[in-house]
């Protein structure tokens, strides 16, 4: 749930002091307080300039009682920027409760992602880019309820870069389920994933955001995007998340495109990423349609999209969003 704030704390977002005690060096924020029995205050105050070193305003953070935390909003990215580097020690911290991980690592992907379209050929937002999709994995493998508790932090409206996170999250619940003690190539899947629209940089805003149905013409330059993808990544990340970029809109009646590939000329990689794709488009609002509540996603996709997904992957993917995980069919297993 998100935390309600009073209106003079809007310009404001409350900071975890379990992650303030994570970071070191130098703090990109200003970071402010409400001081212990004065939460009559208006507004917070401010604690710690910008620029200091962490390892001097530690001592204040833990020890003087002070437990609200804000950095203002414009500081955000700041903010999500560093915390990026401990995540891993906040996923192992087992005082730290599952929705705040949650929060912070949804957070601070959304941030990566964003980054990562405006300029995807930069290296740093590539390996950023893994790093956060590292975490994601060992936050999964960690709990089993991560998946649904990143999943309840999605946004209903639809926008490319965490349109990518969510498929990216979905398709490791997926494989999670299906595969449970196969993770050989996880890793590489879910890069695959979180970049899966990547190419969609490439495609001019005008088109991109349109209000409304595109034309046929504007169609044919939005289905280029796999192939536009693939090419910024090629030789940049390993061949199953390249894969993954091609051809997560192949479907298994073999309608789908670039290649108009079937059945199991598809990769499970891509099957899987393609059904996450669709039901987290169904589900985000978009500037032509409403979201769809998740049962009639599931309808829509079963009733209006026939032959499009691998029915045996399908149907696990049902048992993964009602939370009955069943055992998968075993030729899936040793797949
Ligand atoms: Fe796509």
């Amino acid at each position: 749930m998100p935390v309600k704030l009073p209106i003079a704390l809007a310009d404001y977002l409350p900071v975890s002091k379990h992650c303030l005690l994570k970071m070191y060096g130098e703090i990109t924020f200003d970071l402010y307080t409400i001081p212990p029995g004065k939460q009559h205050y208006r507004e917070p105050v401010l604690l710690v300039h910008r620029n200091s070193m962490l390892a001097n305003v530690r001592g204040v953070i833990a020890e003087s009682g002070f437990e609200n935390f804000y950095i203002r909003k414009e500081d955000q990215k700041n903010f999500h920027h560093l915390i990026e580097n401990y995540i891993g020690m906040l996923i192992d911290d087992p005082l730290i409760p599952l929705q705040e991980k949650s929060n912070i690592i949804y957070n601070c992907a959304a941030n990566v992602m964003k980054d990562i379209f405006s300029d995807p050929r930069s290296g740093d937002n590539l390996k950023r880019t893994e790093n956060i999709t590292g975490n994601i994995i060992n936050f999964a493998l960690s709990d089993q309820a991560s998946i649904p508790s990143l999943l309840e932090l999605s946004s209903h409206d639809y926008y490319t870069f965490t349109h990518c996170l969510n498929v990216a999250v979905f398709s490791i619940g997926l494989w999670q389920a299906i595969y449970p003690d196969w993770q050989q190539h996880l890793r590489d899947f879910a890069l695959g994933c979180i970049l899966h629209d990547i190419g969609k940089s490439r495609i001019d805003d005008a088109i991109l955001n349109k209000p409304g149905k595109l034309t046929a013409d504007e169609f044919a330059v939005m289905k280029k995007h796999p192939q536009y993808g693939y090419k910024l990544m090629l030789g940049a990340v390993p061949a199953i998340s390249l894969d993954v970029i091609l051809h997560h809109h192949e479907k298994h009646d073999g309608k789908g495109y670039p290649r108009g590939l079937q059945g199991d000329r598809i990769s499970d990689f891509a099957k899987i990423a393609a059904i996450a794709d669709v039901y987290d488009a169904l589900t985000t609002r978009r500037s032509y349609a409403d979201a769809r509540d998740p049962f009639k996603a599931v309808l829509t996709m079963k009733e209006e999209m026939v032959g499009h997904f691998e029915q045996d992957k399908f149907i696990s993917f049902i048992y993964l969003l009602s939370g009955k995980m069943l055992s998968p069919p075993t030729d899936q297993k040793q797949a």
